[in-house]
């Protein structure tokens, strides 16, 4: 597995919009292999192919919930909560229902680094997609969950978190990120 580069905005690549996978097949999964290593390593709980500069609809999403510490003979063993990896590979995914309720969680992303804002969404959605077998899957997701996979699907459309905040909030994101850009240059 292979770690790889992560784009950052404002690079123009994360507004493309990704083309439609025909077939999940080796070449596929070796991608959203290297994809997956790339996100534990950053670290984050999702990615999509085009944030490595891979135009298709390809996301993976581990939301990494911390478990409770291992109980043993009454005592709790030390070394603290114990991470649950549950990896999980969305490939050409579909929302085909979205509830009324939204739900805000204040978001980051890979591709802006350290910087973070609140975003409304729909609370639960129903999603349809193909696994890392090529199965067909359809589930209804809520929480972080719900939040992540809608935060991912936008990276498939070019979106990126802070195009749903309000215009201040956006330009003083944009700034932000123009200026990281030209320190960068200059160091
Ligand atoms: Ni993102």
């Amino acid at each position: 597995m292979t770690i790889l580069p992560i784009i950052e905005a404002p690079d123009p690549r994360l507004r493309v919009v990704s083309e439609p996978v025909a077939a999940v097949d080796d070449a596929l999964r070796a991608l959203m292999d290297d994809m997956l290593a790339t996100m534990y390593d950053a670290p984050g709980i999702g990615l999509a192919a085009i944030q490595v500069g891979v135009a298709k609809r390809v996301l993976v999403i581990d939301l990494q919930r911390r478990g409770e510490p291992v109980e043993d003979g009454g005592s709790v063993e030390d070394g603290g909560p114990v991470e649950v990896r549950e990896p999980r590979y969305f490939v050409n995914p579909e929302i085909v229902w979205e509830s009324d309720e939204d739900g805000v969680y204040n978001e980051g992303c890979l591709s802006v680094p350290e910087l973070y804002g609140d975003v409304m969404r729909p609370q639960r959605i129903r999603a349809k997609w193909l696994d890392y077998n090529g199965k067909a899957c359809e589930e209804e997701l809520d929480g972080l969950m719900a939040t992540c996979l809608q935060h991912e699907m936008d990276h498939l459309e070019g979106i990126l978190f802070f195009d749903h905040l309000s215009k201040l909030k956006r330009d003083m994101i944009v700034k932000k990120l123009t200026k990281a850009k030209r320190g960068k240059i200059a160091a």
